[in-house]
C-alpha cells in the first residue's frame, strides 16, 4: 500500500516528514517507518547549537551527519532546525554581551553549518520561536544582546550561505486565529518589505496540539496565508488524540494551498518529547495506530 507520504504527494504537498535523530534511526524499526512511511526528516535535536557548536569554534557535527547521510542515502528531504533560539544555548553564548561578537558569531554558526550541508537541504527553521502569545517579540538571549535586527542578520547569512534553502520562521500556538498569528505576519511582511527580494521563505506552525484544538487548524492556517509565504505543520502531535484529529490537521493542510508540508515530531509514541501522552503515529510495538490509518484514509479520497 501506497504510504501517507505517498498520498500526501498526490495531493500537490512536498511532502509528509518526522522528526527523528542518530540514537532513533540506528534501530532498524525506526528506519524501516522512517524510510517506508515519510519523505523527509527534521533533526529533532542534533542541529541545534548547543549540538552543533559547544565550544566557540569547535563544531560538533556527528549527529547532524548520521541524519544528512541517512536522508542523502534514502532519498528523503531535509528541515534543518534551528538557528536562532533562546533555548539549547550552551553558556558560551549566553556570556557573550557585545553586539557585535555575537553578530560574528551567529553568522560564523550558520555559514559552517550550511556549507557542509551545501545543497542537501529543502529548508531551515533560521528562527525559532520569536514570539509571545500577544504577537509581541519575545525577550530572549538574541534580542536582548543584538536586537530585533538578529532577524535580518540571521536570514541575510542564511540566504549567502546557501540561496537554495528555504527559510522558515517556525513557533508555536499558531493553531488558531489569534494575536500570535497576526504577530506572525505582521513579523513575516517586516522582514519581506515589497520590493525587495524576500528574506523569509516560509512560515513553520509547530503544531504540538491539545486535543480538541485539531478543527481550528484550518483557521490558523487561512489568516497565516496573508503572510504570502509558504506555511508548513513542522512538528505535529496530538496527546490523547482521537484518530480524527490527525485528519483533521491533514484536511486542514491539503485544502490551504500555501501549506506545502507536514511533519510530526517523532516516529514511536514512548520516543516523544511527551512520551506519556500516546501523541503520535506508531506505538511502542513499531505499529501504525488508528491515527495512521486516518490519515491514509483522508488522503486516499479525492
Ligand atoms: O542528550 C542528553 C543526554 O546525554 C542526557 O543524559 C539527558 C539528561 O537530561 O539529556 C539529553 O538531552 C536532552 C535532549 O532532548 C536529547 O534527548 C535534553 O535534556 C532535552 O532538553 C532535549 O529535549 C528536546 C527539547 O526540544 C529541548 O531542545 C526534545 O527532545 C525535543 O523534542 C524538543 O523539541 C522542541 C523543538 O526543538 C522546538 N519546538 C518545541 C519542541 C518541543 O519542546
Amino acid at each position: 500500500t501506497a504510504s501517507i507520504d505517498n498520498l500526501f504527494k498526490n495531493h500537490g504537498k512536498t511532502f509528509l516528514g518526522v522528526a527523528t535523530d542518530e540514537k532513533y534511526l540506528t534501530v532498524q524499526q525506526n528506519a524501516a517507518i522512517a524510510g517506508q512511511d515519510f519523505g523527509a526528516v527534521t533533526p529533532e535535536n542534533s542541529m541545534k547549537w548547543a549540538a552543533i557548536e559547544p565550544s566557540r569554534g569547535v563544531f560538533n557535527f556527528t549527529g547532524a551527519d548520521y541524519l544528512v547521510n541517512w536522508a542523502v542515502t534514502n532519498g528523503k528531504s531535509i528541515r534543518g532546525h534551528n538557528f536562532v533560539w533562546g533555548e539549547y544555548l550552551p553558556n558560551w553564548v549566553l556570556n557573550i554581551t557585545d553586539a557585535q561578537t555575537l553578530i560574528d558569531v551567529l553568522q560564523n554558526h550558520i555559514t559552517q553549518v550550511l556549507n557542509r550541508y551545501q545543497g542537501l537541504l529543502y529548508a531551515f527553521d533560521v528562527i525559532n520561536e520569536p514570539l509571545n502569545q500577544d504577537g509581541s517579540l519575545k525577550s530572549t538571549h538574541w534580542t536582548q544582546v543584538i536586537g530585533p535586527d538578529v532577524f535580518r542578520i540571521a536570514l541575510e547569512a542564511a540566504r549567502a550561505a546557501d540561496p537554495s534553502v528555504k527559510l522558515y520562521i517556525n513557533d508555536y500556538t499558531l493553531d488558531w486565529n489569534n494575536t500570535k498569528v497576526a504577530g506572525m505576519v505582521n513579523l513575516v511582511n517586516s522582514l519581506n518589505p515589497p520590493g525587495q527580494p524576500p528574506l523569509v521563505d516560509g512560515i513553520g506552525s509547530q503544531a504540538h496540539l491539545n486535543a480538541g484544538e485539531a478543527p481550528s487548524v484550518h483557521g490558523g492556517l487561512v489568516a497565516l496565508s496573508e503572510a504570502g509565504v509558504d506555511i508548513a505543520i513542522t512538528e505535529l502531535d496530538i496527546p490523547g488524540a482521537e484518530p480524527s484529529e490527525y485528519q483533521t490537521v491533514v484536511q486542514a493542510c491539503i485544502s490551504v494551498r500555501p501549506c506545502v508540508s507536514l511533519s510530526v515530531w517523532g516516529i514511536r509514541d514512548p520516543d516523544s518529547y511527551r512520551p506519556t501522552t500516546n501523541p503520535l503515529l506508531f506505538d511502542e510495538s513499531w505499529q501504525a495506530k488508528p491515527a495512521y490509518n486516518s490519515i491514509a484514509g483522508v488522503l486516499n479520497s479525492p
